[in-house]
């Protein structure tokens, strides 16, 4: 993925989710239109329940579409077969969320390795590509430690390091500051905004706090699963 490529990297048209509920229905989300270029920071914003979540599963390859058109890094996610979804899911895209999902029996190094190993790495290729990263994030002190004996924002820094090890093009952070303190909150989206930066990675971050208002170039607002605005900073 370079940044001088000028086809965007998301392409979504008429996007809609619906939730089927016994009789009736949920909309996740409805008629959602979106270009983003590769290299953007894309902050969405939005009330609970507004769609977010809902939103980046589709883009993380996690859950299909109901309706409409939805392009990933060239990848069509709606007419995807599980093969490549599965490839999409473990290389195109990294995933960081509120509850960290980190697997509570391995230490640090452990699971950031194992997306790579994962996707056929050898082990001393992933702990080496880990270490650098967990080095980057501060990290370098707890290779060894269990998940249970971290702070909420050294978990969320395990999680970035393992979205980040198979070099993703895009990262997806759903609520990623949702349960830590101002500071590590702070922290959380200095990294996200600096691995932008410096690796040109596409980042988007659902989040109802204001933490990544001042970095984002693109600001979305989504209420009842659909657009309201899409904002360039
Ligand atoms: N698995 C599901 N089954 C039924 N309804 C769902 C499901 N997931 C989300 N919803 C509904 O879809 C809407 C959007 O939810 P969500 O995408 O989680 O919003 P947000 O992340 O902004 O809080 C809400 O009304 C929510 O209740
Ligand atoms: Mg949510």
């Amino acid at each position: 993925m370079t940044l001088e490529n000028s086809q965007p990297i998301i392409i979504a048209k008429g996007l809609t989710r619906i939730y089927p509920l016994g009789d009736s229905e949920v909309i996740g989300i409805k008629n959602v239109d979106l270009e983003i270029g590769a290299g953007e920071i894309v902050v969405i914003k939005g009330r609970s329940g507004s769609g977010k979540s809902t939103l980046l599963s589709l883009l993380a390859g996690l859950d299909r579409a109901t309706q409409g058109d939805l392009v990933v890094a060239d990848y069509d996610l709606n007419h995807s077969n599980d093969t490549d979804l599965t490839y999409f899911r473990r290389e195109i895209v990294g995933m960081v969320f509120q509850s960290f999902n980190l697997l509570p029996t391995l230490n640090v190094l452990e699971n950031a390795c194992l997306p790579a190993l994962l996707a056929g790495k050898s082990l001393l290729q992933s702990q080496r590509k880990a270490i650098d990263l967990l080095d980057w994030l501060g990290l370098k002190a707890r290779l060894t430690h269990l998940p249970a004996q971290l702070s909420g924002g050294e978990m969320q820094r395990t999680a970035i390091a393992r979205a980040l090890i198979n070099d993703p093009a895009i990262i997806l952070a759903d609520e990623p500051t949702g349960n830590l303190d101002s500071r590590n909150g702070k922290m959380v989206i200095k990294l996200l905004a600096e691995l932008n930066r410096k690796w040109g990675r596409t980042v988007m971050i659902a989040t109802h706090s204001n933490l990544a208002d001042s970095l984002a170039t693109i600001r979305i607002g989504l209420k009842d699963g659909v657009i309201t605005e899409i904002k360039n900073a």
